[in-house]
């Protein structure tokens, strides 16, 4: 690549506009749990500043006054648009959406709607952790299916965990995590297809979070589970607060096939009143006008990508890590180091660098860390450096 390109894709990259000062002025929580002399590379939240097209809709809304309840199809139509566009799929009908105020709220909402108390969700550990609590939250169970050593959908195993999940022939739903969360494993027309003949078969109903769908590497394609034979009864989670870090300008969708138009229907007023108006601008704003600025982003992520992989092979060469196509997150198996459980207690201790602990992922986290790598390429080399200083 010549110097000139380099220089104009360094300068595009949203990863690299922001120094470690103006990021701990910021109050989020990735910047304000731990003390300054802590580099925070846990909570899913990016350091990048917010995309031009996102940052005008929200800017005009408040120069307007326009902060009052939300109303209208935008975001949807928004989401339908980007959905043909990005990954060729033209199946997301607006009207059978429902909006929700984010999308872990959303999920609760749709086990409400297909299970009753006490009944079983599948989940494929280790998973994003809050899937324990929320699930909890809804007052249904957990039944973990872990992944294989490959850190892909193990197929025996969930069909082992969907017959025990319904063994008292209760409904039961299984909430996929797509594209997987921690490990960046983008799952193929092939593993969701498989995935929904066998929830068919044993009569569990899907719910897939695809809040990280738009953060896929350049060379790969997201695929939504909706758009898979045999989904049609599914329901699945979307949301840009990912893909452009809007965690703090909450908003999702809930979306539907078209077999359970019925329920998203029954998604009742007391939850969608709940969606806050500068979130579906915001969230509108980023699936309209944001690909440029998304572009520029994968392929900074793809970049960290390859510099952790150098990184870790350099200085922590025991460390596994297997980069995935998707998310910004990495899954780094530490059992290596010989550090126990929790090395991410160690690299806080010694290192001073926050990761996530995968103890909280359920089972198969323990002895693993997940690193955030949505960061500069600087903060990230000076992440690697503190986490085998911590070791030595
Ligand atoms: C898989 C997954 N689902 C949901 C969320 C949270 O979404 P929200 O803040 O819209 O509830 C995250 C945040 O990192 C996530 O990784």
């Amino acid at each position: 690549m010549s110097g000139t390109h380099q220089g104009s894709r360094d300068q595009a990259n949203p990863l690299r506009q922001l120094g470690l000062d103006q990021l701990r002025r910021r109050t989020s929580v990735k910047w304000r749990e731990y003390p300054d002399d802590v580099l925070p590379l846990w909570v899913a939240e990016m350091d990048v500043p917010l995309a031009e097209p996102v940052a005008r809709a929200i800017t005009d809304a408040v120069a307007l006054g326009d902060t009052g309840y939300t109303a209208g199809t935008a975001y949807p139509e928004a989401l339908a648009e980007f959905a043909r566009r990005r990954w060729g799929w033209d199946g997301l009908a607006v009207e059978r959406t429902a909006l929700v105020p984010d999308v872990m709220h959303g999920v609760v909402e749709a086990l409400r709607l297909l299970t009753g108390p006490g009944d079983a969700v599948v989940v494929n550990c280790p998973v994003y952790p809050p899937f324990y609590g929320f699930v909890g939250y809804a007052g249904r169970r957990i039944v973990e299916a872990p992944l294989g050593d490959d850190l892909r959908i193990d197929l025996g195993t969930l069909e082992e965990a969907f017959r025990a999940a319904r063994s008292g022939g209760r409904p039961a739903a299984y909430l996929l995590c797509n594209p997987h969360n921690p490990t960046g494993v983008l799952h193929t027309v092939d593993e969701l297809t498989a995935v929904a003949a066998l929830a068919g078969r044993y009569g569990l109903r899907v719910v897939a979070d695809e809040i990280h769908a738009p953060l896929v590497s350049a060379g790969a394609r997201f695929v939504p589970y909706l758009s898979v034979p045999g989904t049609e009864r599914g329901l699945s989670l979307m949301s840009a607060s990912k893909g452009w870090n809007l965690a703090g300008l909450r908003g999702g969708l809930l979306v539907a096939g078209p077999a359970a138009a019925g329920d998203v229907a029954r998604v009742p007023f007391e939850v969608s009143v709940g969606t806050s108006h500068l979130g579906v601008i915001a969230h509108t704003a980023a699936f309209r006008d944001g690909g440029d600025w998304l572009d520029a982003l994968l392929t900074g992520l793809d970049d960290n990508r390859r510099l952790l992989a150098a990184l870790l092979a350099e200085h922590l060469p025991t460390v596994r890590y297997r980069p995935g196509q998707a998310t910004y997150l990495a899954w780094l198996d530490c059992r290596g180091l010989g550090l126990g459980d929790d090395p991410a207690a160690v690299f806080l201790d010694r290192g001073r660098v926050a990761l996530n602990s995968g103890l909280d992922f359920g089972t198969g986290g323990a002895g693993h860390v997940r690193l955030n790598l949505a960061t500069s390429p600087e903060l990230l080399t000076e992440a690697v450096r503190r986490m085998a200083t911590a070791v030595t």
